[in-house]
Protein backbone atom coordinates (compact mmCIF):
# COMPACT_ATOMS: atom_id res chain seq x y z
CA UNK A 1 0.00 0.00 0.00
CA UNK A 2 1.17 3.49 -0.97
CA UNK A 3 2.61 5.13 2.51
CA UNK A 4 0.34 8.32 1.86
CA UNK A 5 -2.56 6.05 1.86
CA UNK A 6 -1.68 3.66 5.14
CA UNK A 7 -1.29 7.49 6.47
CA UNK A 8 -4.48 8.63 6.06
CA UNK A 9 -6.56 7.05 9.03
CA UNK A 10 -10.14 9.64 8.88
CA UNK A 11 -13.29 7.66 8.03
CA UNK A 12 -15.17 9.14 5.63
CA UNK A 13 -18.39 8.62 7.41
CA UNK A 14 -16.93 11.66 10.03
CA UNK A 15 -17.88 13.63 6.75
CA UNK A 16 -21.88 11.92 6.95
CA UNK A 17 -21.32 13.36 10.99
CA UNK A 18 -20.94 16.81 9.77
CA UNK A 19 -23.65 18.55 12.32
CA UNK A 20 -24.22 21.05 8.87
CA UNK A 21 -25.57 18.45 7.09
CA UNK A 22 -28.61 18.41 5.06
CA UNK A 23 -28.56 15.11 4.05
CA UNK A 24 -26.48 12.48 5.32
CA UNK A 25 -26.24 8.97 3.92
CA UNK A 26 -24.33 6.35 5.75
CA UNK A 27 -23.69 2.50 4.12
CA UNK A 28 -26.03 2.54 1.74
CA UNK A 29 -26.48 -0.25 -0.57
CA UNK A 30 -29.19 -0.71 -3.73
CA UNK A 31 -29.26 -3.78 -5.96
CA UNK A 32 -31.56 -4.88 -8.79
CA UNK A 33 -32.55 -8.37 -7.88
CA UNK A 34 -32.77 -10.06 -11.51
CA UNK A 35 -33.92 -13.34 -11.83
CA UNK A 36 -32.01 -16.23 -13.00
CA UNK A 37 -29.01 -14.42 -12.87
CA UNK A 38 -26.87 -12.63 -9.71
CA UNK A 39 -28.08 -8.95 -8.44
CA UNK A 40 -26.35 -5.72 -9.84
CA UNK A 41 -25.53 -4.29 -6.80
CA UNK A 42 -26.05 -0.71 -8.38
CA UNK A 43 -24.70 1.15 -5.10
CA UNK A 44 -22.40 -0.65 -2.33
CA UNK A 45 -21.98 0.59 1.09
CA UNK A 46 -22.26 4.10 0.13
CA UNK A 47 -21.09 7.10 2.63
CA UNK A 48 -21.80 10.50 1.71
CA UNK A 49 -23.19 13.78 3.58
CA UNK A 50 -24.53 17.19 2.12
CA UNK A 51 -23.89 20.16 3.82
CA UNK A 52 -26.52 23.11 3.97
CA UNK A 53 -26.29 25.23 1.05
CA UNK A 54 -23.42 23.29 -0.93
CA UNK A 55 -23.52 22.16 -4.58
CA UNK A 56 -22.36 19.03 -5.10
CA UNK A 57 -21.50 17.22 -8.24
CA UNK A 58 -21.81 13.49 -8.70
CA UNK A 59 -19.94 12.41 -11.62
CA UNK A 60 -20.03 9.02 -13.37
CA UNK A 61 -20.35 7.43 -16.68
CA UNK A 62 -23.83 5.90 -17.77
CA UNK A 63 -24.60 2.87 -15.32
CA UNK A 64 -22.22 3.86 -12.79
CA UNK A 65 -25.30 4.35 -10.48
CA UNK A 66 -26.18 7.84 -9.89
CA UNK A 67 -29.98 7.76 -10.82
CA UNK A 68 -29.99 4.76 -8.58
CA UNK A 69 -28.54 6.97 -5.88
CA UNK A 70 -31.31 9.94 -6.42
CA UNK A 71 -34.01 7.27 -6.53
CA UNK A 72 -32.56 5.69 -3.22
CA UNK A 73 -32.38 9.07 -1.81
CA UNK A 74 -36.40 10.15 -2.41
CA UNK A 75 -37.67 6.66 -1.79
CA UNK A 76 -38.66 5.92 -5.18
CA UNK A 77 -36.71 3.22 -6.40
CA UNK A 78 -37.57 1.56 -9.94
CA UNK A 79 -38.60 -1.83 -10.12
CA UNK A 80 -37.02 -4.62 -8.88
CA UNK A 81 -34.77 -1.98 -6.73
CA UNK A 82 -34.04 -2.44 -3.32
CA UNK A 83 -32.27 -0.94 -0.75
CA UNK A 84 -30.07 -3.88 1.11
CA UNK A 85 -28.48 -1.89 3.84
CA UNK A 86 -27.93 1.69 5.22
CA UNK A 87 -29.17 5.02 6.27
CA UNK A 88 -30.81 8.42 4.77
CA UNK A 89 -30.99 10.83 6.96
CA UNK A 90 -32.78 14.23 5.83
CA UNK A 91 -32.83 17.40 8.61
CA UNK A 92 -32.12 15.42 10.97
CA UNK A 93 -34.71 12.56 10.01
CA UNK A 94 -34.48 9.06 8.74
CA UNK A 95 -36.02 8.87 5.66
CA UNK A 96 -36.05 5.16 5.44
CA UNK A 97 -37.91 5.02 8.98
CA UNK A 98 -40.78 6.82 7.44
CA UNK A 99 -44.44 6.30 6.67
CA UNK A 100 -45.13 6.62 3.11
CA UNK A 101 -47.48 9.62 3.80
CA UNK A 102 -44.88 11.71 6.02
CA UNK A 103 -41.69 10.75 2.81
CA UNK A 104 -44.81 11.85 -0.03
CA UNK A 105 -45.15 15.35 2.45
CA UNK A 106 -41.03 15.99 1.85
CA UNK A 107 -41.14 14.97 -2.02
CA UNK A 108 -41.97 18.15 -3.83
CA UNK A 109 -41.75 20.43 -0.51
CA UNK A 110 -38.41 19.63 0.99
CA UNK A 111 -36.78 17.67 -1.64
CA UNK A 112 -37.42 18.75 -5.03
CA UNK A 113 -35.78 16.41 -8.01
CA UNK A 114 -35.42 18.08 -11.33
CA UNK A 115 -35.00 15.82 -14.04
CA UNK A 116 -34.23 16.16 -18.22
CA UNK A 117 -37.47 15.62 -20.74
CA UNK A 118 -38.94 18.68 -19.02
CA UNK A 119 -42.25 17.72 -21.25
CA UNK A 120 -43.09 14.54 -20.04
CA UNK A 121 -43.18 15.90 -16.28
CA UNK A 122 -45.48 18.91 -17.16
CA UNK A 123 -49.50 17.81 -17.83
CA UNK A 124 -50.11 18.96 -21.62
CA UNK A 125 -53.44 19.88 -20.45
CA UNK A 126 -53.16 22.56 -18.33
CA UNK A 127 -51.21 25.82 -18.16
CA UNK A 128 -47.72 26.29 -17.15
CA UNK A 129 -48.61 29.20 -14.63
CA UNK A 130 -51.50 26.90 -12.92
CA UNK A 131 -49.41 23.85 -12.97
CA UNK A 132 -46.72 25.50 -10.51
CA UNK A 133 -49.21 27.27 -8.47
CA UNK A 134 -51.06 23.62 -7.64
CA UNK A 135 -47.38 22.04 -6.43
CA UNK A 136 -47.47 25.58 -4.21
CA UNK A 137 -51.03 24.37 -2.96
CA UNK A 138 -50.33 21.01 -2.60
CA UNK A 139 -47.38 21.77 -0.38
CA UNK A 140 -47.70 24.96 1.28
CA UNK A 141 -51.01 26.16 3.50
CA UNK A 142 -52.30 29.14 1.22
CA UNK A 143 -55.38 30.13 -0.77
CA UNK A 144 -55.14 30.15 -4.53
CA UNK A 145 -54.77 33.69 -5.45
CA UNK A 146 -51.31 33.59 -2.91
CA UNK A 147 -50.34 30.55 -4.79
CA UNK A 148 -51.34 32.27 -8.14
CA UNK A 149 -49.71 35.11 -7.12
CA UNK A 150 -46.04 32.92 -6.24
CA UNK A 151 -46.52 30.63 -9.44
CA UNK A 152 -46.08 33.67 -11.15
CA UNK A 153 -43.06 35.27 -9.18
CA UNK A 154 -41.21 32.15 -9.84
CA UNK A 155 -41.96 32.22 -13.83
CA UNK A 156 -40.24 36.00 -13.22
CA UNK A 157 -37.53 34.01 -11.36
CA UNK A 158 -36.79 31.62 -13.86
CA UNK A 159 -36.55 34.77 -16.12
CA UNK A 160 -39.23 33.50 -18.40
CA UNK A 161 -39.67 36.44 -20.83
CA UNK A 162 -43.57 38.23 -20.54
CA UNK A 163 -44.45 35.98 -17.57
CA UNK A 164 -47.94 37.31 -17.49
CA UNK A 165 -48.87 35.95 -20.86
CA UNK A 166 -46.87 32.74 -20.44
CA UNK A 167 -48.69 32.02 -17.04
CA UNK A 168 -51.37 31.21 -19.77
CA UNK A 169 -49.68 28.96 -21.83
CA UNK A 170 -49.46 25.24 -22.39
CA UNK A 171 -46.31 22.86 -21.93
CA UNK A 172 -46.60 23.21 -26.35
CA UNK A 173 -46.44 26.21 -26.81
CA UNK A 174 -42.89 26.78 -24.84
CA UNK A 175 -39.66 25.73 -26.62
CA UNK A 176 -37.27 22.84 -24.63
CA UNK A 177 -35.31 25.65 -22.56
CA UNK A 178 -38.28 27.11 -21.43
CA UNK A 179 -40.25 24.07 -20.58
CA UNK A 180 -37.04 23.00 -18.24
CA UNK A 181 -37.36 26.59 -16.59
CA UNK A 182 -40.86 25.68 -15.74
CA UNK A 183 -40.10 22.30 -14.39
CA UNK A 184 -37.71 24.18 -12.63
CA UNK A 185 -39.93 27.14 -11.13
CA UNK A 186 -41.93 23.89 -10.33
CA UNK A 187 -39.24 22.31 -8.30
CA UNK A 188 -38.37 25.98 -6.14
CA UNK A 189 -41.68 27.01 -6.06
CA UNK A 190 -42.07 25.53 -2.24
CA UNK A 191 -38.28 26.19 -1.50
CA UNK A 192 -37.08 22.89 -1.15
CA UNK A 193 -34.21 22.63 1.61
CA UNK A 194 -32.23 20.24 -0.91
CA UNK A 195 -32.54 19.51 -4.72
CA UNK A 196 -31.54 16.65 -6.96
CA UNK A 197 -30.97 17.62 -10.39
CA UNK A 198 -30.54 14.62 -12.47
CA UNK A 199 -28.98 15.20 -15.86
CA UNK A 200 -31.68 17.71 -16.24
CA UNK A 201 -30.13 20.04 -18.97
CA UNK A 202 -28.62 16.98 -21.21
CA UNK A 203 -31.16 17.39 -23.63
CA UNK A 204 -30.48 21.20 -24.51
CA UNK A 205 -27.81 22.72 -26.70
CA UNK A 206 -25.28 23.91 -25.80
CA UNK A 207 -25.40 27.82 -25.11
CA UNK A 208 -29.42 27.65 -23.27
CA UNK A 209 -27.58 24.88 -20.96
CA UNK A 210 -25.41 27.26 -19.75
CA UNK A 211 -28.13 29.81 -19.11
CA UNK A 212 -29.95 27.40 -17.59
CA UNK A 213 -27.58 26.15 -14.89
CA UNK A 214 -26.55 29.69 -14.08
CA UNK A 215 -29.89 30.58 -12.92
CA UNK A 216 -30.12 27.55 -11.52
CA UNK A 217 -27.34 28.03 -9.50
CA UNK A 218 -27.88 31.68 -8.57
CA UNK A 219 -31.35 30.35 -7.73
CA UNK A 220 -30.17 27.71 -5.41
CA UNK A 221 -27.36 29.99 -3.76
CA UNK A 222 -30.23 32.73 -3.32
CA UNK A 223 -32.02 30.56 -1.45
CA UNK A 224 -29.23 28.36 0.56
CA UNK A 225 -30.66 25.16 -0.67
CA UNK A 226 -28.04 22.46 -1.12
CA UNK A 227 -28.05 20.23 -4.37
CA UNK A 228 -26.84 17.48 -5.69
CA UNK A 229 -26.03 18.11 -9.78
CA UNK A 230 -25.90 14.68 -11.68
CA UNK A 231 -23.94 14.72 -14.51
CA UNK A 232 -22.06 12.81 -16.77
CA UNK A 233 -19.77 15.93 -18.01
CA UNK A 234 -16.88 16.62 -15.41
CA UNK A 235 -16.17 20.04 -16.96
CA UNK A 236 -19.69 21.23 -15.87
CA UNK A 237 -19.16 20.70 -12.27
CA UNK A 238 -15.46 22.95 -12.39
CA UNK A 239 -17.48 25.86 -12.58
CA UNK A 240 -20.46 25.09 -10.66
CA UNK A 241 -20.25 22.51 -7.99
CA UNK A 242 -18.49 22.74 -4.38
CA UNK A 243 -17.45 19.55 -4.20
CA UNK A 244 -17.31 16.98 -6.78
CA UNK A 245 -17.86 13.74 -6.13
CA UNK A 246 -16.89 10.50 -8.81
CA UNK A 247 -18.95 7.46 -8.48
CA UNK A 248 -17.59 4.39 -10.25
CA UNK A 249 -19.82 0.91 -10.19
CA UNK A 250 -21.72 2.10 -7.46
CA UNK A 251 -19.31 3.40 -5.24
CA UNK A 252 -17.02 6.99 -4.64
CA UNK A 253 -14.37 6.57 -5.66
CA UNK A 254 -13.24 10.44 -5.31
CA UNK A 255 -14.45 13.32 -3.38
CA UNK A 256 -13.06 16.64 -3.07
CA UNK A 257 -13.50 20.38 -2.49
CA UNK A 258 -13.84 21.61 -6.51
CA UNK A 259 -11.11 23.29 -6.62
CA UNK A 260 -8.65 20.43 -4.98
CA UNK A 261 -10.68 17.99 -7.35
CA UNK A 262 -9.18 19.93 -10.42
CA UNK A 263 -5.54 20.40 -9.21
CA UNK A 264 -5.00 17.28 -7.96
CA UNK A 265 -7.13 14.22 -9.43
CA UNK A 266 -5.60 11.22 -8.02
CA UNK A 267 -8.52 8.26 -8.58
CA UNK A 268 -6.93 7.27 -11.71
CA UNK A 269 -10.06 7.06 -13.21
CA UNK A 270 -10.77 10.67 -12.08
CA UNK A 271 -7.77 11.47 -14.04
CA UNK A 272 -8.79 9.55 -17.39
CA UNK A 273 -12.12 11.08 -17.04
CA UNK A 274 -10.39 14.91 -17.33
CA UNK A 275 -8.42 13.83 -19.88
CA UNK A 276 -10.93 12.52 -22.02
CA UNK A 277 -12.78 15.14 -21.27
CA UNK A 278 -10.12 17.84 -21.70
CA UNK A 279 -8.69 16.12 -25.35
CA UNK A 280 -10.87 13.67 -26.81
CA UNK A 281 -14.91 14.00 -28.27
CA UNK A 282 -14.38 10.30 -29.03
CA UNK A 283 -13.67 9.15 -25.51
CA UNK A 284 -16.43 11.90 -24.26
CA UNK A 285 -18.75 9.61 -26.80
CA UNK A 286 -17.53 6.01 -25.45
CA UNK A 287 -18.40 7.43 -22.01
CA UNK A 288 -21.68 8.59 -22.36
CA UNK A 289 -22.67 4.23 -23.11
CA UNK A 290 -23.74 2.03 -20.40
CA UNK A 291 -20.90 0.81 -18.66
CA UNK A 292 -20.54 -2.89 -20.41
CA UNK A 293 -19.61 -5.03 -17.09
CA UNK A 294 -22.15 -4.33 -14.54
CA UNK A 295 -20.73 -5.60 -10.67
CA UNK A 296 -22.44 -8.77 -9.64
CA UNK A 297 -22.39 -9.79 -5.61
CA UNK A 298 -19.49 -11.28 -5.39
CA UNK A 299 -17.15 -9.13 -6.73
CA UNK A 300 -13.76 -8.77 -5.06
CA UNK A 301 -11.09 -5.88 -5.56
CA UNK A 302 -11.22 -2.97 -7.23
CA UNK A 303 -14.31 -2.66 -9.72
CA UNK A 304 -11.79 -0.24 -11.59
CA UNK A 305 -9.14 -2.59 -11.91
CA UNK A 306 -10.05 -4.55 -15.04
CA UNK A 307 -9.73 -0.78 -17.06
CA UNK A 308 -7.17 0.97 -14.51
CA UNK A 309 -3.34 2.05 -16.28
CA UNK A 310 -1.78 1.65 -13.35
CA UNK A 311 -3.02 -1.89 -11.74
CA UNK A 312 -1.07 -3.76 -9.69
CA UNK A 313 -2.14 -6.99 -8.32
CA UNK A 314 -2.88 -6.55 -5.13
CA UNK A 315 -5.67 -3.94 -6.79
CA UNK A 316 -7.37 -7.70 -8.19
CA UNK A 317 -7.79 -8.96 -4.26
CA UNK A 318 -8.27 -5.86 -2.31
CA UNK A 319 -11.50 -3.84 -2.05
CA UNK A 320 -9.76 -0.39 -1.54
CA UNK A 321 -11.49 1.92 1.62
CA UNK A 322 -12.01 5.36 0.50
CA UNK A 323 -9.74 7.40 2.75
CA UNK A 324 -8.97 11.04 3.45
CA UNK A 325 -5.61 11.76 1.68
CA UNK A 326 -5.37 15.38 1.79
CA UNK A 327 -8.00 17.60 3.76
CA UNK A 328 -11.38 17.28 2.69
CA UNK A 329 -10.16 14.90 -0.13
CA UNK A 330 -10.88 11.07 -0.45
CA UNK A 331 -9.83 8.59 -2.71
CA UNK A 332 -10.49 5.15 -3.35
CA UNK A 333 -7.29 3.50 -4.18
CA UNK A 334 -4.52 1.14 -3.38
CA UNK A 335 -2.32 3.09 -6.16
CA UNK A 336 -3.32 6.61 -6.24
CA UNK A 337 -1.57 9.40 -8.41
CA UNK A 338 0.05 11.62 -6.31
CA UNK A 339 1.96 14.55 -7.69
CA UNK A 340 5.57 15.88 -6.89
CA UNK A 341 4.96 19.19 -4.78
N1 LIG B 1 -35.00 -0.89 -13.13
C1 LIG B 1 -33.83 -1.53 -13.21
N2 LIG B 1 -33.76 -2.90 -13.26
C2 LIG B 1 -32.58 -3.53 -13.31
N3 LIG B 1 -31.38 -2.93 -13.30
C3 LIG B 1 -31.37 -1.58 -13.25
C4 LIG B 1 -32.59 -0.80 -13.21
N4 LIG B 1 -32.27 0.51 -13.16
C5 LIG B 1 -30.91 0.57 -13.17
N5 LIG B 1 -30.37 -0.67 -13.23
C6 LIG B 1 -28.92 -1.02 -13.23
O1 LIG B 1 -28.31 -0.35 -12.14
C7 LIG B 1 -27.05 0.22 -12.54
C8 LIG B 1 -27.06 1.71 -12.30
O2 LIG B 1 -28.01 2.33 -13.16
P1 LIG B 1 -28.41 3.88 -13.07
O3 LIG B 1 -29.58 4.10 -13.92
O4 LIG B 1 -28.50 4.27 -11.65
O5 LIG B 1 -27.11 4.56 -13.73
P2 LIG B 1 -26.85 6.09 -14.10
O6 LIG B 1 -25.52 6.41 -13.52
O7 LIG B 1 -28.00 6.93 -13.72
O8 LIG B 1 -26.71 6.04 -15.69
P3 LIG B 1 -27.11 7.17 -16.80
O9 LIG B 1 -25.96 8.14 -16.83
O10 LIG B 1 -27.20 6.39 -18.08
O11 LIG B 1 -28.41 7.79 -16.41
C9 LIG B 1 -26.85 -0.20 -13.99
O12 LIG B 1 -26.07 -1.37 -14.00
C10 LIG B 1 -28.25 -0.46 -14.48
O13 LIG B 1 -28.24 -1.43 -15.51
MG1 LIG C 1 -29.30 8.20 -14.75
Amino acid sequence: MHPEIAAATRDPAVLSARSDAILAIRGLSVSYPVYGTEAVRAIRELDLSIARGEILGLVGESGSGKTTLARAIMGLLARPGRIDAGSVTFDGRDLRAMPEDALRAIRGKDIAMVIPNPRGELDPLVTVGRQIATVARAHLDIARDKSDELALEMLKAVQIPDPKRRFNAYPHELSGGMAQRVVMAMSLVCSPKFIISDDATSGLDVTVQAQILDLLRNLVRSHQTAMMFITRDIGITAHFCDRVAVIYAGEIVELAPTVRFFENPMHPYSVMLLAAFAHNPRLREKWHKPLASQIRAGTTGCPYAPRCVHVEDQCRGTRPALLELEPGHFVRCLVPVVRPT
